[in-house]
C-alpha cells in the first residue's frame, strides 16, 4: 500500500486526517463489535485499567480524546458518577454512535481536533486516549496539546498499539497482515480500514519512542506496560506541578 499522503496534493497531516476521518465514518457502526472479535472481548478491561491508571478526582474533569464511540469515557463515567467527562474526536459519525449507547448522554462530546484542541490550559484533571496516536503524523504536537490543557499534577494515560517483537512477532505479522484485514472484510465490512489498522501499527512508535514523545512534551514520571503478548502499551505520565521538577 502506497503512502496516503502520495495520493493528493495535500501536506501529509492533512491528508492522513481526511483519509482517517472518513475510514472510521465508513466503519463506525461496526466498529466496537469489531473490537470486540480482535481482543477476544479484552478491550473494555484495557479501557477500565486506563480510567484506574488515570485517578481523576471522583468530582474533577477528564478529557478523552480521540474518544471514537467512547468507550474510556463511558468506563470512566461509569466508574466516577460525579466526574465530568469530555469525549472528544473529529469523527462525528463515531462520537453520534457513542452518543446513543447506555450511558452515552450523561456527558459532554466534542468535535474537535486532537492537535489544536479547543479547550482553555490547565482545564483538565485527567487526559486519556485509546488507539488515537498511530492515527496523527505528529505525535509531539499531540502530547503538547494534552500537556496544555492538563492541570499542574494531572495525569496522561495513553493506550495504543505497538509494533510487535520478540519470538512471536513473525505469527503476529502474519495475524495483522492476512487474519485481521479477512475478519474486517466479514465482520465490519471494509477491508481497507483493517488492512490500514494493522499496518498503522507495524510502523507505529515503540514504547520507547512514545515515552521520548512525552518527555519532550514535558512530562515527568514516564512510564509504559506492554501486555497481550507486547502488543499493547498503556503509557502513563504526569504533568509537573512546578516547572523544572523531574
Ligand atoms: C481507533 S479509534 C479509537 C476510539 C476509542 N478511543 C477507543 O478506545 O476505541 C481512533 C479515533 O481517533 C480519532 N482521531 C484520529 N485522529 C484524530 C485527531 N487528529 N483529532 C481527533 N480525533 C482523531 C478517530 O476519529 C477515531 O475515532
Amino acid at each position: 500500500m502506497p503512502p496516503i499522503h502520495q495520493h493528493l496534493d495535500l501536506p501529509p497531516s492533512e491528508e492522513k486526517a481526511r483519509f482517517v476521518r472518513a475510514m472510521f465514518g465508513r466503519i463506525a457502526g461496526r466498529y466496537d463489535l469489531m473490537n470486540a472479535i480482535m481482543t477476544l472481548g479484552r478491550d473494555r478491561r484495557w479501557r477500565r485499567r486506563v480510567v484506574a491508571l488515570a485517578a481523576p478526582p471522583p468530582e474533577g474533569r477528564l478529557l478523552d480524546i480521540g474518544a471514537g464511540t467512547g468507550g474510556i469515557a463511558l468506563a470512566a463515567r461509569a466508574r466516577f458518577p460525579r466526574l465530568d467527562v469530555v469525549a472528544a474526536d473529529f469523527t462525528p459519525e463515531m462520537m453520534a454512535v457513542g452518543r446513543r449507547s447506555p450511558g452515552g448522554h450523561r456527558m459532554s462530546w466534542c468535535a474537535a481536533d486532537a492537535l489544536t484542541l479547543p479547550f482553555a490550559a490547565a482545564r483538565f484533571d485527567a487526559v486519556v486516549s485509546g488507539y488515537l496516536v498511530r492515527n496523527v503524523t505528529a505525535p509531539d504536537r499531540l502530547f503538547a496539546e494534552q500537556f496544555r490543557v492538563l492541570k499542574p499534577g494531572g495525569r496522561l494515560v495513553c493506550l495504543d498499539t505497538t509494533p510487535p517483537r520478540g519470538p512471536l512477532a513473525p505469527l503476529i505479522r502474519f495475524h495483522f497482515k492476512r487474519i485481521i484485514p479477512l475478519m474486517g472484510q466479514w465482520v465490519g465490512g471494509d477491508r481497507g480500514a483493517y488492512t490500514y489498522l494493522p499496518e498503522s501499527t507495524r510502523t507505529f512508535l515503540a514504547p520507547e519512542a512514545l515515552a521520548a514523545s512525552l518527555v519532550r512534551a514535558g512530562f515527568v514520571q514516564v512510564r509504559w506496560q506492554t501486555f497481550m503478548f507486547g502488543t499493547m502499551a498503556l503509557h502513563i505520565a504526569v504533568k509537573p506541578v512546578a516547572s523544572g521538577e523531574a
